[in-house]
């Protein structure tokens, strides 16, 4: 239907015939001339009606914002002091001679340019949202990523299996969603958290090495970079331990960044235990691009009469730490009470702070609510670990562990994002040494820190049952920039270590048999070591293009109440569906 799109033609076609097809982005009649601009995927150009040819000028009198055109006509060099600088296109323009109207379109409910359209809007409009240029770039670099990433797994040996959407819970920590089956009443498949079994069963059905973008699903809640529906770029592979893995992901991450960005991403990624990433950022994701740490205290503050301090300081699940901002001593008291209860959302009762004005003068250089309550020695150490100089302030977290870590860390995100002290570029980093385990203090039991499939890195089962709470795993997360963009660990092939996993999990036979009974058979007939990793595509897409949620990456998104606006899903079905599936409402809906 059309010779050139509107985006790709300058100088060198002028004089051309040339016929676009596109949408009418802006319309301006200049008194006897009407300009169009014409918009598709690759950008836009400005068309020209003049009344010289009647019907065409009389059609084009009649176009509003997103009708469907063909125009053909002659490129002409735009007259002189017209030329837009702004527009790749816009040295030259067509000078339309003839038009059809492929379609109308009724007034849409935003401009393609407007600024601040609501989300709800944006996706019940989708297919309109999609034509902003800004969602088009989003959309084409998710496509070559995933043609990158492919490529880069295929030349190595690896290939793409699909596993099953209708299937049993997987373990992956969320809630799952079920689908009632019409063919055995009363029982439900569960869409899959993630192919985690299924692709450990491809390693013991002799397939070396898997991959698959797959479709996960998590009944969780949502935030920025969390939908019910995801994509996994999962992987699998067999003898290899944790150094083989992290070695080709890494190199798949760089070529990914050097393909999509242009953009060199220094080899090897560094490395950071789990609980040094909790002591210096406490975060398991940490940002490194923000130069702010945690400094431990709570050796200086065991014994001051400060129960605030010295409470938590002597809990052996109690943390005292500090957090030097440089500067900082200038914030106002409203500032200071706004950080305070931002920290109070994670579950901090305070957030007691020393505003350092000169540290020369002792004492009396520092102000603080909290300073009659420390001894000169604490004082001092205060100011030696966290390095304070004139002008900066150190705020406090003194709790359980958890809550500091939580409070802390978010604060030093905030912090470094309201004081513009996020430094540019990629800091990519493994977190390694995982605990195997974390105690739930509501279930009184056991938690797989990762999944009850990761193997523990320990000498044998025995080791494992008599010291749960001290194992590691054999487990690593990519982190990027503060996201949590791949996990995966070295697994389980030991159907006796399996057993202990879910002994600690207090799992027990029968029940690790009616859930799992598949994967301990599997295991005893001949599994190879095997290990693996998924990566978050859509959290991916989203860093590399820049984008605030993973919504913005995916075509079709789910809303914060895990809905879509678009064709209303989910919907209640006809009575006669949920009797066909031996299902009865206990309340109709509202
Ligand atoms: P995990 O649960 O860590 O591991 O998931 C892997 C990666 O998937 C992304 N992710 C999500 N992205 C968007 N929305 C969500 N709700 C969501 N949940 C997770 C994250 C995460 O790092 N089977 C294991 C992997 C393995 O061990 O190989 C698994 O699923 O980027
Ligand atoms: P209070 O004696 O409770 O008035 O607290 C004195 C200071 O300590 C205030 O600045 C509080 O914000 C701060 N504070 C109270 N509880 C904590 C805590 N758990 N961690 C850090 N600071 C706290």
């Amino acid at each position: 239907m059309r010779s050139d799109y509107c985006g790709r033609v300058g100088e060198a076609d002028i004089d051309r015939e040339i016929t676009f097809c596109g949408w009418v982005h802006r319309r301006r009649d200049h008194g006897g001339v009407i300009f169009v601009d014409l918009r598709d995927h690759t950008g836009l150009v400005q068309i020209v009606f003049d009344p010289s040819r009647p019907e065409v000028f009389a059609l084009a009198e009649r176009l509003r914002s997103e009708y469907v055109l063909r125009v053909r006509g002659r490129l002409r060099r735009r007259p002189e002091g017209t030329a837009n600088p702004e527009l790749p296109t816009g040295q030259v323009e067509l000078l339309a001679e003839a038009l059809d109207v492929l379609n109308t379109a009724e007034t849409p409910p935003f401009q393609l340019d407007e600024e601040e359209v609501g989300e709800e809007i944006r996706l019940k409009h989708r297919y309109i949202d999609l034509r902003r240029p800004v969602m088009q770039q989003r959309l084409r670099l998710r496509a070559r990523a995933a043609a990158c990433l492919r490529r880069f797994l295929e030349a190595r040996g690896f290939i793409e299996i699909e596993t099953p959407m209708l299937t049993r819970a997987t373990p992956e920590g969320a809630r799952d969603y079920v689908v009632p089956s019409r063919t055995h009443p009363g029982k439900f498949f569960a869409l899959p958290q993630s192919p985690q079994l299924f692709k450990q069963l491809l390693m013991m059905g002799g397939f070396d090495r898997y991959y698959q973008i797959v479709r996960c699903f998590r009944d969780e809640d949502l935030r920025a970079d969390r939908q019910p529906e995801f994509t996994q770029l999962d992987i699998e592979a067999a003898f290899i331990d944790e150094e083989g893995i992290m070695a080709i992901m890494e190199a798949m991450i760089a070529e990914l960044f050097r393909e999509t960005l242009g953009v060199d991403i220094a080899l090897p990624v560094p490395r950071l235990g789990h609980a040094e990433a909790l002591r210096r950022f406490g975060s398991d994701k940490p940002d490194l691009r923000i130069p702010l740490e945690l400094v431990d205290l709570a050796d200086v503050m065991r014994d001051v009469e400060f129960k605030v301090f010295s409470a938590p300081a002597r809990d052996p699940r109690g943390r005292v730490a500090a957090l030097r901002l440089p500067g900082g001593a200038a914030l106002s008291r409203k500032e200071i009470d706004d950080y305070t209860a931002y920290v109070a959302r994670f579950g901090a009762k305070g957030l007691a702070y020393i505003k350092c004005t000169e540290v020369a003068r002792g004492r009396d250089g520092l102000q603080s609510p909290i300073l009659k309550f420390l001894p000169d020695a604490a004082v001092t150490a205060i100011l030696e670990r966290t390095g304070a100089a004139d002008g900066d302030i150190v705020f406090f977290g003194a709790d359980r562990a958890e809550v500091v870590n939580d409070a802390l860390g978010a604060l030093r995100l905030k912090l470094g994002h309201d004081r513009g002290l996020v430094e540019p570029g990629w800091r990519l980093l493994w977190v390694t040494d995982f605990p195997m385990f974390e105690w739930d203090e509501k279930e009184k039991r056991y938690q797989a820190l990762h999944h009850p499939f990761t193997a523990p890195a320990v000498a044998d089962p025995e080791a494992l049952r008599a010291d749960p709470a001290g194992a590691r795993s054999r487990a690593y997360d990519m982190v990027l920039n503060g996201v949590e963009i791949g996990g995966g660990s070295v697994r389980i092939h030991d159907p006796a270590m399996q057993q202990a996993v879910f002994d600690v999990l207090g799992i027990d036979a029968a029940a690790a048999e009616a859930k799992f009974g598949f994967l301990l058979r599997a295991l005893r007939y001949g599994a190879p070591p095997h290990g693996g990793i998924a990566f978050g595509l859509d959290r991916l897409v989203m860093l590399l293009s820049g984008a605030q949620s993973i919504r913005d990456v995916i075509a079709f998104p789910k809303t914060q109440s895990a809905a879509c606006p678009l064709t209303e899903a989910p919907a209640e079905i006809e009575p006669a569906q949920l009797r066909e599936l031996g299902l009865a409402l206990r309340r109709s809906p509202a």
